[in-house]
């Protein structure tokens, strides 16, 4: 029997377990956060390794963290029981094939998919679950891709196999300094990039695919889910990337009917590493046309016959064995996220946002200067707990985001700096020109410090702060109170810092 942590304990909802009293202004800001206690109660219990490390931990849209539960049921099972591989019929093989069709079942369950309209296939992360896509889409001249300049390049790269079929790659650029992208917007790249493809009044079915991040991995801003029943009018199918929204959203897709949903489990959870999904709508699967095969992923091949059967369904899109003995485990990670339930953890993403929006925004200098940019949406209506930003000096000039990563490390501040793999973003964060970004195209630059010198960059890209599940108003004022203390009205010192080679 697999062992699955009880849900995470209610108790008193109290803020007992606060590490320092909140700052004036918080609870009358956010009053919901009180209702989130619980996860304080959880942060000293099951994730006390972080403040017995000394972490102010600012990176959730890079990886979510996990709960000891978690890790000792992991333990457990392995310990207790014998798994083999599951492509056997032998006891030990159909233990790990049980356990690994029971996630299946968690994960459509906790998306309120219904298995017989959705597919959950196991990959090793989003990535790969872009991967699946991108190669097996039927890109072709009369069916083209359309994505929003907000999106993460393993998002970005689906391009390089649309055009390597001939297909139009269309990007729907922002339509605002607060990085939202503009429906119309959306609608008409939908209907330019198919424009002359078909005869007029002819609508193929399903001849084009739209790609879109749910929340952006960059600003937070979330797009809206509604442009999935546009783009399916419009005769796209819609991948909708939610790796960096699932952490602290709902996505209900008894409600909303993406064909293509790339997930990495660890920004939930944090345990297990290496195990993602592509979420795909059965008949939208079937559109699909594989590569190649694999191991696992064939029902019959012959070598002399020259010939081989794909398997149906899932199987068809596992290449080789699968991750047996973390797979199981996102039943265990799926059920503790459940059990602390995903509309408390988005009312303290929310709140906490919202305060470091207000904190950050509100740090000056002595002359009066703003000490921070913030990119994206500058509240919390649409947006998640995700801020990127630039730190500013005196003179309102952008610090060196590599000053500022050595300082925040020095002080066991984790964030994330750089482009975030979202160059879109980034590109439009600088607020240079198209033009710009073309000639240094043709420039034939290869690393980072010379990208930034050939654009006169006042730095490679921003910083990004972003909550989650056991975050507190601590990290925030401790980070906040880090970079008043750090850069109020001093000289910063930008030498030593290692070269710039990638984003
Ligand atoms: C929005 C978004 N999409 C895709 C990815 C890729 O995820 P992974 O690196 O786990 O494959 C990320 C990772 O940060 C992300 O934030």
């Amino acid at each position: 029997m697999i062992e699955i942590p009880n849900r995470p304990s209610g108790g008193r909802e109290t803020a007992d377990n606060d590490p320092r009293p909140e700052p004036p202004g918080f609870s009358f800001a956010y009053p919901g956060y009180k209702s989130t206690a619980l996860l304080d109660r959880l942060r000293a219990t099951e994730y006390s390794y972080l403040d017995a490390g000394g972490h102010v931990y600012l990176d959730y849209a890079g990886a979510g963290l996990p709960a000891d539960a978690q890790l000792r049921a992991h333990t457990e099972r392995i310990r207790r029981q014998c798994f083999g591989n599951p492509h056997s019929d032998n006891p030990t093989s159909s233990a790990a094939t049980k356990l690994v069709e029971q996630a299946r079942l968690a994960v459509l369950a906790h998306l309120n998919a219904d298995p017989e309209e959705y597919a959950a296939i196991f990959t090793s992360n989003a990535t790969g679950a872009c991967r699946l896509v991108g190669e097996a889409y039927p890109f072709g001249p009369r069916t083209p891709l359309v994505l929003t300049y907000d999106n993460h390049n393993s998002v970005n790269g689906m391009r390089e196999f649309a055009r390597s079929r001939g297909a139009a790659v269309r990007y729907v650029p922002f339509s605002s300094p607060t990085l939202r992208v503009d429906e119309e917007a959306v609608r008409q790249a939908l209907v330019r990039a198919r424009l002359g493809r078909f005869p007029a009044g002819r609508r193929a079915a399903r001849h084009g695919l739209l790609a879109y991040p749910a929340q952006s991995n960059f600003s937070g801003a979330q797009h809206a889910l509604r442009w999935i029943e546009t783009a399916h009018e419009h005769g796209y199918d819609v991948f909708l990337d939610a790796a960096a929204y699932l952490p602290s959203n709902r996505l209900d897709l008894s409600v909303v009917k993406p064909d293509f949903v790339p997930i990495s489990w660890y920004k939930l959870f944090g345990y297990p590493t290496g195990v993602g999904c592509l979420v795909a709508r059965r008949e939208a699967l079937r559109r699909l046309d594989r590569p190649w095969f694999a191991g696992g992923s064939v029902y019959l091949s012959s070598v002399q016959g020259d010939w081989h059967t794909p398997a149906p369904d899932e199987a068809g899109f596992e290449d080789g064995t699968v991750s047996f003995l973390q797979i199981p485990d996102l039943e265990v990670g799926l059920r503790w996220f459940d059990g602390i339930g995903v509309d408390r953890i988005h009312q303290r993403v929310v709140s906490l946002t919202g305060w470091m929006i207000q904190r950050l925004s509100g740090l000056r200098h002595g002359n009066g200067g703003p000490m921070a940019r913030i990119y994206g949406p500058a509240n919390t209506r649409e947006r998640g707990g995700t801020i990127a930003f630039n730190l500013l000096d005196a003179d309102g000039r952008v610090i060196d985001e590599r000053a500022v990563a050595r300082a925040t490390a020095a002080a066991r501040i984790s964030i994330r700096t750089g482009c975030f793999c979202n160059p879109g973003a980034s590109e439009w964060a600088s607020q240079l020109p198209r033009q710009a970004w073309r000639r240094a195209a043709r420039a034939h630059i290869r690393t980072m410090d010379e990208y930034v010198e050939f654009l006169g960059l006042p730095s490679a890209g921003a910083l990004r702060a972003s909550v989650g599940l056991v975050s507190n108003v601590d990290d925030v004022e401790r980070f906040v109170g880090f970079i008043e203390t750090t850069y109020r009205d001093r000289a910063i010192e930008a030498s030593g810092l290692a070269p710039r080679v990638r984003c």
